[in-house]
């Protein structure tokens, strides 16, 4: 099967509304999924545990602007991104079941996390919750192309099932990227500092939440204090360190301060293509799944974190 690259990259890609896939998640699932290794598993888990209250306030968000929208496309993208999202919640809902069955307090993850979110539904203005959406989403892409984009990233996720279900949601993340930051611009008009304040909030209020989580999960495994905090500097180093998974994320990150910024300036990933041929080929979405890591690039073309930003700011 030959990869197009005709439509991929900086441009923008259809939104398609997929319903009711089915990725076979229940208890057979592995409980340390990513590489059998506690603290990656942790922190992936913790950052998934979020999807079904974000999804909700993702779509609350935007929908708050549906009325004032005249651009006829604008209107049929938001209806999209709103199902899809919907979409994303089920699936993530059922995936939060899996962990809940570990132990690991999802109940409470949840309940802190729905309140926080319908706090700041209460304290901020629409915009500013729409700027912090607009934000999310540019991570979410971010995250996508940053765990797919290289094959090794991921390739210690043996599970097909947890595997497609994250293919899947990155599919429809770099499909629906632009959306919501559209509806902040044309829409709502959210100013330039407005929309870079809330990127600078999001990071540290996300990254804060995922290592507290995460940290939570690994004491619902009956890690102690010592091996917890070993673990949580083991994650730090994992993500952050100048060769970390997420230093390809450091460029598109600082993007976003560019004040012509435009989500459809990045690109997504070349193999993107590859998953849309082989669902619409199978109807399977593991399947997709599989094939759409497999076509990862396998040679390094990441950057440095550090040389990167110095480049940046050169
Ligand atoms: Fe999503
Ligand atoms: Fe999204």
């Amino acid at each position: 099967m030959t990869i197009s690259t005709s439509h991929l990259l900086k441009e923008a890609a259809d939104i398609v509304v997929r319903k009711q896939l089915d990725f076979k998640l229940d208890s057979s699932l592995p409980k340390y999924w990513f590489e059998n290794n506690p603290i990656k598993t942790r922190l992936m888990d913790a950052v998934c545990a979020t999807f079904p209250e974000g999804e909700k306030y993702f779509i609350v968000s935007v929908r708050h602007f549906r009325e004032q929208i005249k651009s006829r496309k604008l209107l049929n993208d938001v209806a999209d991104f709103i199902q899809q999202e919907a979409q994303h919640g089920i699936v993530h809902t059922q995936f939060n079941d899996f962990l809940r069955q570990q132990g690991l307090p999802i109940d409470k993850l949840e309940k802190n996390l729905k309140t926080k979110l319908e706090n700041s539904g209460k304290t901020f203005s629409p915009e500013m919750n729409l700027a912090i959406t607009a934000a999310c989403e540019h991570i979410t892409a971010m995250f996508a192309k940053c765990f797919f984009e290289q094959q090794a990233t991921m390739q210690g996720v043996q599970d097909p099932r947890i595997l497609a279900m994250l293919a899947w949601h990155s599919i429809e993340e770099f499909e629906h990227k632009a959306v919501a930051f559209d509806v902040m611009k044309t829409v709502a008009h959210v100013p330039y500092a407005m929309r870079v304040g809330a990127m600078l909030f999001l990071t540290a209020d996300m990254l804060s939440e995922i290592f507290i989580n995460a940290h939570s999960f690994l004491k619902a495994d009956g890690f102690g204090p010592v091996q917890r905090a070993k673990f949580i500097g083991q994650g730090l180093v994992w993500g952050f360190s100048p060769k970390g998974v997420l230093a390809p994320m450091a460029k598109p990150w600082l993007n976003y301060f560019k004040p012509s910024f435009h989500p459809n300036q990045e690109g997504t990933v070349d193999q993107y293509p590859l998953w849309l041929e082989v669902y619409a080929e199978t109807d399977d979405p593991i399947l997709a799944g599989q094939a759409f890591h497999r076509a990862g690039k396998t040679a390094p073309s990441r950057k440095p974190l550090l040389r990167g930003l110095f480049q940046r700011l050169a």
